[in-house]
C-alpha cells in the first residue's frame, strides 16, 4: 500500500533481447492491471551485471527495454517507469536486508545454481545475493502485487519469508507481497526443446522469439518448432511442443486452449504453426512500430526518464528511511 492505494511491482533484465515469454508471462499482465495499481516497472540494470556486460551494450538494451515497456501499453503518466540504477535506495535497502537474509536460503535458489553452472567461471557475490536486492525492489515499494512469471515465484517466496523476518523483529514495515502469475502464458518454453523455457540467452537461435523480431523470422521459427510424431492437436504433457504453441496461440488471441483444440481440430501441424506465427506478428507488429516511433523521440523519452525517477525515488526513500530508523541508523540532521 502506498498512500491509500493498493502498489504494484515489476521489473526485467536488460540482458539479451526480450522475448515472448517475458511478453507473455509479465509485460502484457501488467499492462491489465495498471488502473488498479499505483504502478512501478523498473528495468532491472543492477541486477544485469551480475553477469558480464559490455558497457554500450548494456546502456543500449536498458533504453530499449524502457521503451518497449511503453510501446507495450504501459502509459508512463500512470505508471512509474525507470531505471534501478537511478534510485540508489534499491542498494541501500538490499544491504539491510542482506543482514536478514540467510547464506542456506540464498544458496537453495535455482536461478543461481543454473546460473552457476552457465558462468562458472564468474560466480560472483552478486550474483548470489541477486534475489535480496529483487526483495528490496519490491519492499521499497510497499507492493502488495508482483507479476512475474512461474520463473520467479522461489524469488518472490524469499522476498516474503525476509519480508515477515523483518516485520516480527520491527513491527509492521513492509506490505506482504503476493505473486500474481497470469492464467495463460506464464511459462513459455523453448521451441527447440519445451522441456525447457523460453530465455533471452539461449544459444541456440531458433529456440526464442524475441519481441522484436520481423515477420519472417517469427514465421520461420513457428515452423521449426518441434512438436511431435502424434498429429494431433491436443493440450496435454504428453505433447509439450503442442501445448507450448496452443499456450502461445492463446496468450496472443485470448482464446482458452480448449478453444484452440476445437478450432484446430482435424488441422495438421503446418497449418496450426502458421496460424501461431500470424497471430504472434499481429501483436507484435504495433509495438515495434511504437517502439521505433519511440527511438525517434529523444526528449519526450529523456523526459520520462528524469520525470519517473524522482517519483520513485520519492516513495522509495519513504520506506527506506523508515527501515533505517528500526534498525536504528541515526537520524538526519536537516
Ligand atoms: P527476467 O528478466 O528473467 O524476466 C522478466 C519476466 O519475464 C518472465 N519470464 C517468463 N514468463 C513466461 N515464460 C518464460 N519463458 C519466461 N521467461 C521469463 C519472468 O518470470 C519475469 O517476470 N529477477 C527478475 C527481474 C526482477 C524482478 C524484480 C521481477 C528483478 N527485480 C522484482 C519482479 C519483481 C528476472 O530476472 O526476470
Amino acid at each position: 500500500m502506498l498512500d491509500g492505494k493498493k502498489s504494484l511491482f515489476s521489473g526485467m533484465q536488460a540482458t539479451g533481447n526480450i522475448t515472448i515469454g517475458n511478453y507473455m508471462g509479465a509485460l502484457r499482465n501488467w499492462v491489465s492491471l495498471n488502473e488498479e495499481y499505483e504502478c512501478f516497472f523498473c528495468v532491472v540494470d543492477e541486477h544485469s551485471i551480475t553477469i558480464r556486460q559490455d558497457p554500450a551494450e548494456l546502456r543500449r538494451r536498458a533504453r530499449n527495454l524502457l521503451m518497449l515497456y511503453i510501446a507495450s501499453g504501459l502509459d508512463p503518466k500512470k505508471n512509474c517507469i525507470y531505471y534501478q540504477s537511478h534510485v540508489s535506495a534499491h542498494a541501500e535497502l538490499a544491504w539491510i536486508l542482506n543482514c536478514f537474509t540467510y547464506m542456506g536460503e540464498l544458496s537453495r535458489m535455482t536461478q543461481f545454481k543454473d546460473k552457476s553452472q552457465k558462468h562458472a567461471d564468474n560466480i560472483n557475490a552478486g550474483l548470489f545475493d541477486y534475489p535480496v536486492l529483487m526483495a528490496a525492489d519490491i519492499l521499497l515499494f510497499q507492493s502488495d502485487v508482483v507479476p512475474v512469471g512461474v520463473d520467479q515465484m522461489q524469488h518472490l517466496e524469499l522476498t516474503r519469508d525476509v519480508a515477515q523476518r523483518f516485520n516480527g523483529i520491527y513491527g509492521d514495515v513492509f506490505t506482504i507481497p503476493e505473486a500474481y502469475i497470469g492464467k495463460v502464458g506464464a511459462k513459455i518454453m523453448s521451441l527447440q526443446d519445451p522441456s525447457k523455457k523460453m530465455s533471452k540467452s539461449d544459444e541456440n537461435p531458433n529456440a526464442s522469439i524475441y519481441l522484436m523480431d520481423d515477420p519472417d523470422t517469427v514465421m520461420r521459427k513457428c515452423k521449426r518448432a518441434v512438436t511431435d510424431s502424434e498429429g494431433v492437436i491436443l493440450y496435454r504433457d504428453e505433447q509439450p511442443g503442442v501445448k507450448n504453441l496452443i499456450d502461445i496461440y492463446s496468450a496472443c488471441t485470448g482464446k482458452k486452449p480448449e478453444e484452440v483444440v476445437k478450432e484446430f481440430d482435424g488441422k495438421g501441424y503446418g497449418d496450426f504453426k502458421v496460424a501461431v506465427g500470424e497471430a504472434l506478428v499481429s501483436i507484435m507488429k504495433p509495438i515495434q512500430e511504437e517502439h521505433a516511433r519511440l527511438s525517434q523521440d529523444k526528449a519526450y523519452v529523456d523526459g520520462i526518464i528524469k520525470e519517473n525517477a524522482e517519483k520513485a525515488a520519492y516513495y522509495a526513500n519513504k520506506t527506506l528511511r523508515k527501515v533505517q530508523k528500526k534498525v536504528g541508523f541515526p537520524e538526519r540532521i536537516r
